[in-house]
């Protein structure tokens, strides 16, 4: 697949690639319950941040990373080894629509901002078989926090159509055979951080006629959230396999 170098200069340097924080995902994973977790798969994981974040939290757990680019990985491995962790964390090139792994494998599903790509219910319905029985899934999601202006309906419409109330994705949830355990909210400070970042890269992409419409659309989505943070944010729903 060519993908545009404006691509990754836009996402240069940035330790994720989506908004959240050590603190979010922390208040995420004590929902959990910890001793029962030797098996994680950390899905669409970016540069992995949260995969480092999981191999830290579960201490002797093996932790496996998916994602489609290899120059994500790239940065995910250097990490890997100045944390000493390659004997139990290992990533591989994969789309997480064809995921190469047995049924039932493990204890931990976790997936941070990237379910959209495959859609909340495709996601949910396609990885359930990975997980163990009474095993966890944490996705995040974006969600509607409160009720949607026109201008938020009409962007999400046109970017990702599986937004949805925190009530709706919970009976998604119970529909795909899940039990819904918790749900956390996106701090507006974790988005805060995360565009102001995303905001300089792409003013460095200013000169670059090819990235028009590729900023363009950035600075629109950013524009949007800052107009309407009230209305929307990443949700983490934690659930249980039945
Ligand atoms: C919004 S980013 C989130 C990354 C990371 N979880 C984070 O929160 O920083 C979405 C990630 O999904 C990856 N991705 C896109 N399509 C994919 C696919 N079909 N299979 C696996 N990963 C994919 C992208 O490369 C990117 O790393």
């Amino acid at each position: 697949m060519d993908i545009p170098l404006y691509f990754f200069l836009a996402y240069k340097d940035l330790d994720r690639l989506s908004p959240g924080s050590e603190d979010t995902t922390l208040e995420v994973l004590d929902k959990i319950e910890r001793d029962n977790i030797s098996n994680v798969l950390d899905i669409g994981c970016g540069v992995g941040q949260s995969t480092i974040l999981l191999a830290n939290y579960f201490e002797d757990a093996t932790v496996e990373a998916i994602d489609l680019f290899k120059h994500y990985l790239t940065v995910l491995d250097e990490n890997i080894k100045e944390n000493n962790l390659h004997d139990r964390v290992f990533t591989y090139e994969m789309d997480m629509r064809d995921l190469d792994f047995a049924n039932e494998e493990f204890d931990l599903v976790f997936c941070e901002s990237s379910i959209e790509i495959i859609g909340f219910k495709e996601g949910l319905k396609e990885w359930r078989r990975l997980l163990k029985p009474n095993g966890y899934m944490v996705v995040s999601d974006v969600s509607w926090i409160s009720k949607p202006s026109a201008e938020s309906k009409k962007f999400w419409k046109n970017t990702y159509d599986d937004v949805d109330t925190i009530e709706n994705k919970i009976s998604q949830i119970n529909d795909e055979g899940f039990r819904f355990i918790d749900y956390v909210i996106v701090s507006k400070n974790d988005w805060k951080d995360y565009y102001n970042k995303l905001e300089m890269n792409l003013n460095e992409l200013k000169t670059d006629k090819s990235a028009k419409n590729f900023v363009g659309q950035l600075k629109k989505e950013i524009k949007v959230y800052r107009q309407n943070s009230d209305d929307y944010s990443y949700v983490f729903y934690i659930m249980k396999r039945c």
